[in-house]
């Protein structure tokens, strides 16, 4: 079976220009008319091939392909589509496209698979509109999240409302949930977004876990005051108060953190917000990583205690409003196994490693047998318009998704 990676990598720019802004910048955001026209396009891709997707009450699309005993669980591959703000051309997509080339390159050998197959692009996997993301991958695995109808987004937008924009409501999202019994194994293939593979000039990473992820809204509350009059030692500064806490931050992660804690303060909002009004109110976002659960709530205790302090020695208060919490997840070992075993047959050089980044497989691997393959980012970057994966890495990548899917349609099946 081949990969046509010249088709791979078409569709790639194809979705990224459905992303273009005013200001030169590619952004889809989830529910927004960009994410729209480039699912739009990702079905077309299906319809080329004979195949319906359907979408499901969370807004996955769904692109499904019957294999010779249609009453096998499925093997599924994807990830996402929408991306972060002036995002690049690989994160999310290269899983979509690789796993529609993997369908493909079935189809076009008139091979059927014995397992039926699908594709699964999820439905808002960064959240940087509402603070939270993989809603998709949650509805499918019936996992209980924080989010509510009336969370606002980065416009002030209500939830619920952009929501119902987009066909969905969140009462009949949680139909979605997918039985236990119904997918064989999941895997999606994904950039590193870090410099590890890059670095070694490894192609393939085989995911061992993913990183755990807190995050957080902390607001402090200051006293807004004429900045030409106010006295500085009678001053309550609210955004004087966030710089201390922001700039701490990496010292508290240096002295309690271990090898892949990583603390980020990624938002900020200043009120009233005016050169020659001193700040009454700072709001920014909070997040922590770690590969282990007790490191980051240990973390979120530390960081918390220290909010406290800053706030007390500067006459602040402060609010601390937890925003979603993801445990860390480890991938399942009989596919870290089948994909090693694909890459060894196909005599590509690999390693395993942990991801920082989260994925739609953290949830997904609650439920169901799940595995990540990574190829590398050039420079380890990522979440930047800078993302850059060369062709020859794309294609292995795919390469080896298509073999890993091979072996495990092929397990423990004597037909
Ligand atoms: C998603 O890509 C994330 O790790 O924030
Ligand atoms: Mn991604
Ligand atoms: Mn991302």
């Amino acid at each position: 079976m081949e990969i046509d990676i010249k088709k791979v990598m078409y569709r790639m720019e194809e979705l990224y220009d459905c992303g273009i802004q005013e200001d030169g910048c590619h952004t889809r955001m989830a529910f927004s008319k960009e994410d729209t026209k480039a699912r739009d396009i990702f079905m077309d891709y299906f319809r080329q091939i004979g195949i319906e997707p359907q979408v499901d009450p969370a807004g996955n699309i769904i692109a499904r392909m019957g294999g010779k005993y249609p009453d096998l669980p499925a093997v599924v591959m994807g990830s996402h589509l929408d991306t972060v703000p002036d995002g690049g051309k690989y994160d999310g997509v290269l899983g979509c496209v690789g796993g529609l080339a993997v369908m493909e390159a079935y189809k076009e050998s008139g091979q059927k698979p014995k397992h039926p197959m699908e594709v699964i692009v999820f439905t808002d996997e960064e959240g940087f509109r509402f603070g939270s993301g993989m809603f998709g991958s949650a509805a499918i695995c019936g996992e209980e999240t924080d989010i509510s109808g009336t969370d606002l987004d980065v416009y002030g937008e209500v939830r619920e409302q952009v929501l119902e924009r987009f066909g969905i409501s969140l009462e009949e999202a949680l139909k979605s949930k997918r039985r236990e019994d119904s997918i064989h194994c999941f895997l999606e293939l994904h950039i590193e977004q870090g410099a590890r593979l890059d670095k070694s000039s490894t192609p393939i990473g085989i995911v061992t876990s993913i990183a755990g992820v807190s995050r957080s809204e902390v607001q402090i509350t200051g006293e807004a005051n004429h900045s030409g009059s106010t006295a500085m030692g009678d001053r309550k500064d609210a955004l004087v108060t966030a710089a201390d806490i922001i700039a701490t931050l990496p010292q508290i992660v240096k002295e309690h953190g271990q090898e892949f804690t990583v603390a980020t303060v990624g938002t900020i909002k200043v009120l009233p917000g005016s050169v020659n009004v001193i700040a009454g109110s700072c709001t920014f976002s909070l997040e922590i990583r770690d590969q282990s659960d007790d490191v980051v709530r240990n973390l979120e205790e530390l960081t918390a205690e220290y909010i406290g302090k800053a706030c007390k020695n500067n006459g602040c208060s402060y609010s601390l409003k937890k925003i979603s919490y993801h445990d860390p997840s480890p991938m399942t070992r009989w596919i870290t196994d089948e994909i090693e075993k694909a890459v060894k047959e196909l005599g590509i050089e690999y390693k395993k490693i942990p991801s920082g980044a989260f994925h739609d497989s953290l949830i997904m691997a609650a439920v169901f047998p799940t595995g990540m393959i990574f190829v590398p980012s050039v420079g380890g970057i990522s979440h930047s318009r800078h993302e850059f994966t060369g062709e020859e890495d794309i294609q292995r990548g795919i390469e080896v998704l298509l073999k890993t899917v091979q072996q495990v349609d092929n397990m423990n099946l004597s037909c």
